[in-house]
């Protein structure tokens, strides 16, 4: 089954850029950008890597991401993420990004975005990987820092595809980003939401009526409304559900409690992905094993993740037929 799950084909929808800095590349960028921080080895950085929840995570986060300084560092970055998607045999991937945590430390937008574009384009033509970018908001901020941020996206609307919502969950409510969104959709922006990680299940109905999603990144608190499952099974509205990053922030306290398979089981378009990859301990593959092993499935039901990744991702009608 490990074989199996190596060579599998795979497609990943919730991925942050900045959750992809190894301790390796941010000891190195902290090097050569002269910037500060509180670790001195690889093995300092990793042991501060124990969270007890969101929020204890995201501070560490938005620290890692402060060595991100110019273009080329962006580019490192996405590029050594790409590499890792070979290895794990990831075959297109849609990868999130937070230009606010960039440009409220005085980085330009366009430094951000060049950058990891630059590498996108790359992995396309050396390594065949596709890929999507989205844009996220950072909910603990405000509407206005939301508009200004989707405002400086304009002039890259070619190498964006959608806009998401991401960071603290709790006390800040979709409602919020409402009319952002409203924005986004009319600038021809895809709409995307992470909701019921932390957060109750009203949170993802809240998403979905307020914001017009398209997937839900996350998710799994729905299983706390059984009407809301039905929903998403009978819309097909995709989860984009991290398993890794649950049992690290807690969501879960052990794999064999996860309901991942038990909502593939019930019909939900749920995928697995990676999340923050460099924090949470493993990348695609390091996800499907530890689902795997702590509720074995059968290969059709592992494939069918691939299957349902596709189905709910951003590219077209075509490009899906060729991945089936
Ligand atoms: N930003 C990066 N990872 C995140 C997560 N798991 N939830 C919310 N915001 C995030
Ligand atoms: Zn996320």
């Amino acid at each position: 089954m490990k074989e199996f799950i190596q060579y599998l084909p795979k497609v990943e929808l919730h991925l942050h850029i900045e959750g992809t800095l190894e301790p390796e590349l941010m000891l190195a960028l902290a090097k050569r950008n002269n910037i500060d921080i509180p670790f001195n080895s690889i093995a300092e950085v990793r042991d501060a890597y124990n969270f007890h929840n969101l929020q204890s995570f995201l501070d560490i986060y938005f620290q890692g991401a402060d060595v991100l300084i110019k273009e080329q560092d962006f580019f490192e970055l996405t590029w050594a993420y790409l590499l890792r998607c070979q290895a794990d045999n990831v075959v297109h991937t849609e990868i999130f990004f937070d230009p606010q945590a960039h440009t409220q430390r005085g980085i330009c937008f366009d430094t951000v975005v060049n950058g990891i574009h630059r590498a996108l384009i790359k992995g396309t033509t050396e390594l065949g990987i596709s890929s999507k970018l989205i844009m996220c908001f950072l909910r603990h901020l405000d509407e206005e820092s939301a508009f200004k941020t989707l405002a400086q996206a304009q002039d890259h609307q070619d190498k964006i595809i959608a806009v998401g919502l991401d960071s603290t969950e709790l006390g800040h409510p979709a409602a919020k980003f409402e009319q952002v969104f409203k924005q986004a959709i009319k600038q021809g922006f895809l709409t995307v939401a992470h909701a019921g990680e932390e957060g109750p299940a009203s949170n993802i109905h809240e998403a979905l009526r307020l914001l017009h999603i398209t997937r839900i990144d996350h998710g799994v608190r729905c299983t706390d409304d059984e009407e809301l499952v039905q929903q998403l099974v009978s819309e097909r509205i995709p989860l984009t559900v991290c398993p890794l990053s649950n049992i690290k922030l807690k969501v879960f306290e052990r794999m064999e409690q996860h309901n991942i398979v038990a909502l593939l089981r019930k019909g939900v378009c749920v995928t697995i992905n990676s999340d923050d990859p460099a924090y949470f301990g493993g990348y695609m593959t390091d996800n499907f094993l530890a689902v795997n092993q702590a509720l074995p499935m059968n290969k059709t039901e592992i494939a069918q993740f691939t299957f349902n990744a596709i189905a709910a991702s951003f590219i077209s009608k075509s490009e899906k037929q060729r991945l089936t």
